[in-house]
């Protein structure tokens, strides 16, 4: 297994490109199995979630190819000739319950394996099965799996999601957009991704109003077409590369960054004195000072501050001056970096939900283990800052969501190395 090595060096100066969402892409490539003709996404992301999902389309009988390095990814879904996703596949990432919305609308069956908890939480799919029951299909649940029909298609209905969950939001969007009738989705989640979900399904001939709103309204159609479609900007990589300037010092610009994507992460920045300017290009960030201010976080769905970030956020607080409250409201059990920032000299008490962090003046570098995708690059950060040598193990977490990571921090000017042990 891989570990990671950083040795805290001070500031960083140079340009890191952002590539495209791995969320976005994890729902736009399911989509390729509502249509008979060819899907293309361009700016896709290399990640390995990426060629675990391209191996469970293809268990389904669809085609993905990688293309120009796996920045293209054209798919056809012309042969679907198994429709049961695989605990050994769905088990690895929890993205793959997103084939169950598409497979039922498009062949009026589907059989997916519950994906089972994972190191964030539960992660249940109670919201998915009862939207999609709204939409007229039959669901069960026998020996681990969901088994879910529709043999005479689904039917358009008025839904409200008792919570705005992103994954219950696309598959319900992208089953109804072959039901019968009119779907109005309410309190549905409203992230960029699902913005960048409906503007493909459009582009294939989905009829889709609302997105970006909690109410997203679905008119069925009997078929859909090809479509070619760019992947939107990854916010998560974006802020967390924004982080590495603000724990460090120095400056680096973000290709590709926009500050409407991240408005209440940039807030969050702007008050613990790191400053985010737009370019032609993308984001310029940069501390004020060489004091950050501790800021109290509360994670919420879109567009409050992302879940996804608040691992990175913790690693700049743990430098902070003065205390700050870190609350998560999205997963249950998402503070599993802290104990291995702790091992780095952090000042961190957790309770449920909510961690208080005390700034210290300098972490030091330890052996130190990424127990998520997220608390991977946390960790990755907190390294940067700290004095002496840090070595984050199990980095094949971080391969799951930030391709060619120690090439994009060492760009900028970081020691960084990947090295086996
Ligand atoms: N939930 C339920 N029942 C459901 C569905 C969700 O109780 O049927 C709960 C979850 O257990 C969780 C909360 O609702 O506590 C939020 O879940 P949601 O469905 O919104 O999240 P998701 O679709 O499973 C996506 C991202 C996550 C990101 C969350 C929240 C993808 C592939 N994953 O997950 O990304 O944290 O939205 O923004 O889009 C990551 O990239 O590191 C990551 C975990």
């Amino acid at each position: 297994m891989d570990s990671i090595v950083i040795k805290g060096n001070g500031p960083l100066k140079g340009q890191i490109p952002i590539a495209g969402a791995k969320n976005a892409c994890l729902t736009l490539m399911p989509a390729t199995l509502l249509s008979e003709e060819p899907l293309t996404l361009t700016n896709a992301p290399r990640l390995s979630d990426i060629k675990t999902m391209s191996a469970l389309l293809g268990s389904l009988g669809a085609e993905v190819s990688s293309l120009q390095d796996g920045k293209v990814l054209a798919m056809s879904s012309h042969k679907l000739d198994n429709h049961v996703a695989d605990y050994e596949i769905v088990r690895k990432m929890r993205a793959s319950n997103l084939v169950l919305g598409p497979m039922l609308a498009r062949l009026g069956r589907a059989v997916v394996s519950l994906p089972g908890g994972c190191a964030i939480g539960a992660r249940p799919m109670d919201l998915h099965i009862e939207a999609l029951e709204a939409l007229g299909a039959e669901i069960e649940l026998k020996e681990g799996y969901l088994h879910a029909k529709a043999p005479k298609g689904l039917k358009g209905a008025v839904h409200e999601l008792r919570f705005a969950s992103v994954g219950a939001t696309e598959n319900t969007v992208m089953a109804a957009t072959l039901a019968k009738g009119t779907t109005v989705l309410k309190n549905a989640a409203r992230e960029p991704e699902i913005v960048d979900l409906v503007q493909c399904l459009r582009k294939m001939g989905a009829q889709i109003e609302g997105e970006g709103t909690s109410t997203i309204t679905i008119q069925g159609v009997d078929r859909l077409s090809g479509a070619t479609h760019p992947v939107v900007t990854d916010r998560i990589e974006l802020g967390s590369y924004m982080l590495a300037p603000a724990i460090a010092g120095g400056e680096v610009e973000l290709l590709g960054g926009r500050i409407n994507l991240l408005e209440a992460f940039c807030e969050k920045l702007d008050s613990a004195g790191i400053n985010v300017s737009e370019t032609e290009n993308g984001l310029v960030v940069a501390r004020r000072a060489d004091l950050i201010h501790s800021v109290d976080v509360t994670t919420e769905v879109y567009p409050g501050f992302p879940t996804d970030l608040q691992a990175q956020m913790m690693a700049l607080m743990c430098t902070a001056d003065g205390v700050s409250v870190l609350e998560e409201k999205i997963f249950e059990n998402r503070f599993m970096h802290a104990p291995e920032l702790i091992r780095m000299g952090a000042q961190i008490d957790v309770q449920g939900g909510v961690a208080t962090v005390t700034g210290v003046k300098q972490l030091k570098g330890a052996r130190v283990m990424a127990t998520d995708l997220r608390a991977s690059v946390s960790l990755i950060l907190a390294g940067l800052a700290a004095e002496g040598e840090t070595v984050v193990s199990r980095v094949y977490h971080v391969d799951r969501g930030y391709e060619h990571v120690v090439a994009k921090f060492a760009g900028v000017g970081a020691q960084i190395e990947r090295v086996k042990e």
